[in-house]
């Protein structure tokens, strides 16, 4: 058995608490939405914006989180800097729009103006306040902000640990894929009739994949996916791609999947007649050989990243999908109000071919679809519901509208007196590890 490219067990870092039944509560009540926006989000770092719609000073992006409101920009020595949207005269937000480029902030209740600091620089009419203003203490007031990947990420608490500690080593296995050089193809949101969790959930397990994802058979072995539980509740799943579900009959031939796949990278479907599984450990090899041709470079990625994919949760909200040409970066977030809803945004990355790397090998530059290599203007944000999805109107690739057909009737259940609670299968663990972490995060942790 040629398994150099075999995959181990589940990598398994425990909770900081025991585990516990996953009740409807935490999806239904308007209780757990209001503890969450005091215990969850003020405390952890979320993912905020693309580095890349703040690339001069003044330009500017809005971030919202339950009753919370973040401008993000870049100040005049070109760091980033980030915010509570709240001017600090008398609390109007500063910015009302959700991206663009200013001079400088200037609050439109009474025109309290700031820089891209946060400093207050202008009054008007400061005669009128007996005794003056601090202009110190009253600028916008800081939050903690930082970049990795490309991908920028806020915290409001000033205790919490630094960004990349708390990422962790999932963000390792996502740093390898080289976020940053990727190009921004789809920004889409979802307004969706569950709870931010639900989604969440169902990007915790693979356990529903042979139920409504049937395609997922003839490209990955979801069953045989391999688990990882991190600290501060992030999780992830590595799955062997190139391949076909070993739960099922092994074809005899690749399916149209998978000659579609060895034909990009210059391999014989013909050739694997008899010997489908051998193709996943044979697609590094030519990844490598046609890669420069196609203007990828690989040069620094294992065999194992060259034919799996994976995938990377973290805590709260955010799920990053990669391969070695192209990502996924979703995000949920709580309606303000309402924990029967969610908004759930999908950023899709590509890595474009890039004629330099077919220079460097001193190859001809031989694209795999020319159309690749054209600019890519910065898509627009495309907001919609999940009717729009239903009805076939949006998509978000068919893997996700499938999840989006079933998700509202999820909520609907958990909300009925016949729910008690989640009985979880051993696939299911990094959704109980998840779970596990956000007891320990919405109890009180300083005791
Ligand atoms: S609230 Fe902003 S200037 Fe008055
Ligand atoms: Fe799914």
């Amino acid at each position: 058995m040629n398994h150099v490219l075999a995959r181990a067990n589940v990598i398994h870092t425990p909770a900081p608490v025991a585990a516990q039944p996953i009740t409807a509560d935490r999806y239904i009540s308007t209780d757990w939405l209001a503890r969450e926006a005091d215990r969850i989000w003020p405390r952890a770092w979320l993912f905020a914006g693309l580095e890349r719609d703040l690339a001069e000073p003044g330009d500017y992006r809005v971030f919202n989180i339950a009753y919370e409101s973040i401008l993000i920009t870049r100040t005049e020595p070109g760091e980033l800097a980030a915010f509570f949207n709240v001017c600090q005269h008398r609390g109007a937000r500063v910015v009302v729009n959700d991206h663009g480029w200013v001079k400088n902030f200037v609050c439109p209740y009474h025109g309290w103006t700031y820089g891209y600091d946060g400093h207050l620089d202008h009054v008007p009419d400061p005669e009128r306040f007996t005794g003056g203003i601090d202009c110190e203490k009253r600028s916008l007031r800081p939050i903690r902000v930082g970049a990795v990947g490309g991908l920028v990420w806020i915290c409001m608490d000033e205790a919490a640990p630094s960004l990349t500690d708390f990422l962790g080593e999932a963000w390792q296995a996502v740093a390898a894929y080289h976020l940053e050089d990727m190009t921004l193809y789809e920004d889409q949101t979802v307004e969706l009739d569950c709870n931010w969790k639900a989604v969440f959930d169902n990007f915790g397990e693979l356990y529903h994949v042979d139920h409504i994802h049937p395609q997922h058979e003839l490209l990955f072995d979801c069953p045989t996916a391999e688990n990882h539980l991190f600290d501060y509740g992030h999780t992830g799943v590595v799955i062997d791609g190139h391949t076909v579900n070993t739960r099922m009959p092994i074809p005899e031939k690749p399916n149209p999947y998978l000659k579609g796949q060895l034909r990009m990278f210059g391999g014989d479907p013909d050739a694997y007649d008899g010997r489908v599984l051998e193709i996943r450990t044979d697609i590094p090899r030519l990844r490598r050989e046609a890669g420069p041709r196609l203007g990828w470079c690989y040069d620094d990625m294992s065999d194992l990243r060259l034919s799996d994919i994976e995938q990377y949760n973290f805590f709260p909200n955010t799920m990053i999908t990669v391969q070695p040409d192209d990502a996924i970066v979703m995000r949920t977030r709580p309606h303000p109000t309402d924990p029967n809803k969610c908004f759930w945004d999908k950023l899709t990355f590509r890595r474009q071919p890039r004629a330099e790397v077919a220079d460097r090998a001193n190859v001809a530059f031989e694209p795999h679809d020319p159309a690749d290599v054209a600019d890519v203007p910065r898509p627009e944000h495309d907001q919609f519901t999940q009717d729009e999805i239903i009805a076939g109107n949006k998509s978000m690739t068919i893997t996700i509208d499938q999840d989006i057909h079933l998700i509202r009737d999820i909520q609907a259940g958990m909300r009925s007196r016949g729910f008690r609670d989640a009985k979880l299968c051993d696939d299911e663990i990094r959704v109980q590890h998840y779970h596990d972490w956000l007891n320990h995060w919405m109890g009180d942790r300083s005791e």
